[in-house]
């Protein structure tokens, strides 16, 4: 791993578990995801196994174990969305770009996550587009959306 990838580890005390979210947080924010080789890293650092590791980890929905596709679509299925249909939405967001939510599509133009709350719950439903917000989400709006994302894709 990078240099990069050390200067995080040193921030930390080695053997402190206490620091494993933060630390997770931190390497995410800096590739994207938590690669295997950045949890082997973690592991031996803090002396905690990977499997111990991969366990929190999932437990919070926030961390991604594959890189994300150059676009990256967050859908909030929070309860305030899930009541105003976000299902639907993510129904068809995946239908759109044919990937299952929490992947990335092979080519790696997209990728879709579902999230708890993104703190906009009087305006759900709610997704996030590269961060950019879009609200009262309709599904029937979906085919538009991603046609537009193509197309800034293929113009890239
Ligand atoms: S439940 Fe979706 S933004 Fe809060």
């Amino acid at each position: 791993m990078g240099t990069e990838f050390d200067l995080i580890l040193k921030k930390y005390k080695q053997g402190k578990r206490e620091d494993l979210i933060p630390m997770l947080q931190e390497i995410q924010e800096q590739l994207g995801y938590l690669s295997e080789e950045a949890i082997v890293n973690v592991g031996s650092y803090l002396g905690l196994s990977t499997t111990k590791i991969y366990g929190l980890a999932t437990f919070y929905d926030r961390f991604r174990f594959i890189p994300s596709g150059r676009i990256h679509i967050s859908v909030c299925n929070g309860t305030s969305c899930y009541i105003n249909g976000s299902q639907s939405v993510i129904n068809k967001i995946s239908e759109e770009i044919n990937v299952q939510p929490g992947l990335t599509t092979r080519d790696g133009n997209f990728s879709c996550e579902i999230v708890s709350c993104m703190g906009g719950c009087h305006n759900g439903p709610v997704i996030n587009v590269n961060g950019e917000y879009h609200t009262f989400v309709k599904a029937s709006q979906l085919p538009e959306l991603i046609k537009k994302l193509m197309y800034i894709i293929e113009n890239d």
